[in-house]
């Protein structure tokens, strides 16, 4: 009997539930028909941040007060080609997404870092112009300033989601850190806001410090397996609290395995970047094939089936994903 591996993402049906993530491979044309070639079920682009778009405004307003300096008789006449000297990003981005569609037949979901709320935002109108089947919204921000607190960052969050999921036809998908204080109430938060999906987790990058320069170093490591512990704890608790949200697993899918375990805890998809970075994009139709094997042992006929059988609400000890046995696990490490 074959697995029936078709899954819902975001109200998109798709062949399976492998996805690529935001990454440098949907970055580039070629790679990204390879991707959607091996057998990636939907791609999800890099974002475009919301620092591209306002340098670009910042520019463009300087450019043109200049030119309003240099011709003080005729200040609302600038030269036609005063706003194509600029090479810009967001235009760059919604050429990227048209190229992408026309390209792939499986859908494209385009990525948008924010920050915060700001004209800026009008742009993810455009995105879905350029023929997106749907949004993702990369919230990535470090808390750093301590005249903020927990609630001021989490209601502009909140508040971010709801703004741009007002402002879209297509569903957006909201990409989240896992530091909120209350992740399960930040999740309704989002999903009352609008958000048609959950992406869990954003990956926080930490610099490092060279002691011989003092200089701080971005530095980016690509994920291990291990890491997909996080997300695996976070949709089993959620995937019954929010039966109808889409929920999308990243960081650390490796293997057919991983894809499997995303799918028990109640994942629709699981996504991948770092094992295709690895391994090349044909590394997706390995873990397509250990995906199946899996599902073919244990007598899974589909993915609708298999999909939040171990979530919290349907293990015996749900518990185990809350203090993952806490007390038991420090008490069981033994010193040599
Ligand atoms: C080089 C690189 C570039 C990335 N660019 C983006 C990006 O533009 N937007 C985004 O939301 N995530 C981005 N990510 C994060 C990935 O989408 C993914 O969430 C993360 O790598 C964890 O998944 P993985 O373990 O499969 O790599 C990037 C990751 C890598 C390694």
């Amino acid at each position: 009997m074959t697995t029936d591996l078709s899954t819902t993402y975001l109200g998109l049906s798709l062949r399976t539930p492998i996805v690529a993530s935001a990454g440098p491979y949907t970055r580039d044309l070629d790679h990204a028909r390879q991707l959607a070639e091996a057998g990636m079920s939907a791609l999800v682009l890099p974002s475009l941040f919301e620092e591209e778009i306002l340098h670009e405004e910042n520019e463009l307003t300087s450019a043109l007060d200049a030119l309003a300096g240099t011709n003080a008789e005729a200040t609302d006449f600038f030269p036609d080609d005063v706003f194509e000297r600029f090479d810009s990003p967001a235009d760059r981005y919604l050429e990227h997404i048209e190229a992408v569609k026309a390209a792939v037949d499986v859908p494209v979901i385009a990525s948008l870092n924010a920050g915060s709320h700001g004209a800026w935002t009008s742009y993810a109108r455009l995105i879905a112009s350029a023929g997106a089947d749907a949004l993702e919204l990369n919230l990535y921000h470090v808390a750093a300033d301590p005249d903020r607190t927990g609630h001021d960052v989490e209601q502009a969050d909140e508040f971010l989601v709801g703004e741009i999921a007002k402002l879209m036809e297509i569903p957006v998908a909201v990409k989240v850190s896992p530091f909120y204080s209350s992740m399960a109430n930040m999740a309704r938060r989002f999903v009352d806001a609008g958000a048609a999906g959950l992406v869990l987790f954003n990956r926080f990058y930490q610099p490092d410090l060279d002691p011989d320069s003092r200089e701080v170093r971005p530095t980016l490591e690509l994920s291990s397996p291990w890491e997909l512990r996080l997300p695996l704890r976070w949709i089993a608790l959620l995937r019954p609290a929010l039966p109808e949200v889409s929920l999308a697993a990243t960081t650390g899918i490796e293997s057919g395995r991983d894809v499997a375990k995303a799918l028990l805890v109640g994942a629709d998809v699981a996504m991948m970047t770092s094992a295709v970075l690895r391994h090349g994009p044909d590394h997706v139709r390995r873990v397509e094939r250990e995906f199946v094997e899996w599902a073919t042992e244990h007598e899974y006929d589909s993915v609708a089936q298999l999909r939040g059988s171990v979530s919290a609400a349907n293990t015996e000890h749900p518990d185990a994903f809350e203090r993952a046995n806490y007390v038991r696990t420090l008490h069981s490490y033994t010193l040599n």
